[in-house]
């Protein structure tokens, strides 16, 4: 028989994890969006309810970013049923950690468990893909992977994007502190330069390989060497108030690397486990030095992308 109703769990992610521009992300366990798509005998996409948050979120399904994967999905596979969805925000909206993303990655998760004959994710990647341009403008993967998949993931290619997972060593922690101010993504990414010098492309690529390679590696010099986005994160941190304080916070108390979650606010360091709660402490006090109250989690690099967890 036919499944009718399920809800899908898609978590929040860092993304871009600072050196990885657009292309490395990784899932914050713990925070997430969970939607509820059931099959209904009107065809399209309708969205019934919004729940979680208090900002006014788009209802019409072409503007908002679950109802537009889901929009492109039912078009691709020609659905012969509409979809009916309810969407329960667990992250904070323009926070920096993946929230447009996840909706849409929960939308494709559980709208996949209800066709006849499901999808494997990476064929849900691009749909969920095309949910996330809403929000931000352009295409781009690194929220949208991790989310799906789980883990420090890496996205090659936008057209016939592939995916890697990447072995996080173990024992590593991500604190992450979301300052209460809210950051347009749209704003942030216009807000970049267009072109970038020649020797900060080679500083950055070299960060980014030895970042892989020290994961591979469980080198914990190296990751620590490699963290710095010497490209966009000069560039965003003006955007926040406090951030070189709240870093050196981080860095002063034994964080392996510190920068900014996706477009920010949200300000995360990676570090082992012993350290983990008094950067945590620092950080936020830095902000609070700012006038800034700010939540905060201190994550594992959780391996479990979006899952169905209700049908
Ligand atoms: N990689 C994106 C950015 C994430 O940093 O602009 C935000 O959606």
């Amino acid at each position: 028989m036919a499944v009718e109703k399920v809800t899908a769990f898609a978590p929040a992610t860092v993304g871009n994890v600072g050196i990885g521009f657009d292309i490395l992300g990784h899932t914050v366990r713990a925070v997430g969006d969970r939607v509820s798509a059931r099959r209904s005998a009107e065809p399209g996409i309708r969205i019934s309810g919004i729940t979680g948050t208090s900002a006014s979120l788009p209802l019409e399904a072409e503007k908002n970013t679950a109802g537009m994967a889901l929009i492109s999905m039912a078009t691709a596979l020609s659905l012969p049923f509409g979809v009916e969805i309810a969407i329960d925000k667990g992250i904070p909206l323009g926070s920096g950690l993946g929230g447009s993303a996840a909706s849409a990655v929960a939308a494709v998760v559980a709208a996949n468990a209800l066709l006849d004959e499901p999808l494997s994710k990476i064929e849900l990647l691009k749909f969920a893909m095309q949910g996330e341009a809403v929000a931000s403008g352009s295409v781009h993967v690194d929220n949208i992977a991790p989310s799906l998949f789980g883990g420090l993931v890496l996205t090659v290619g936008i057209d016939h994007p592939r995916t890697k997972q990447i072995p996080v060593p173990p024992g590593i922690r991500c604190v992450l502190v979301h300052p209460h101010m809210f950051m347009s993504t749209r704003e942030a990414r216009r807000i970049l330069r267009k072109t970038v010098d020649l020797s900060d492309v080679v500083w950055q690529t070299a960060n980014l390989a030895g970042f892989l390679a020290g994961c591979y590696t469980n080198d914990l010099a190296m990751i620590r060497d490699a963290f710095e986005d010497v490209i966009i994160e000069p560039q965003r941190s003006q955007l926040i108030p406090g951030f070189k304080a709240v870093k050196q916070a981080a860095m002063s108390n034994g964080a392996l690397g510190c920068s900014i979650s996706g477009a920010g606010p949200t300000v995360f360091a990676w570090c082992e486990e012993a350290y983990a709660n008094g950067i945590r402490i620092a950080m936020v006090e830095a902000f609070a030095e700012h006038d800034l109250a700010s939540d905060y989690w201190v994550s594992a690099v959780d391996t479990e992308g979006a899952r169905v967890v209700e049908s």
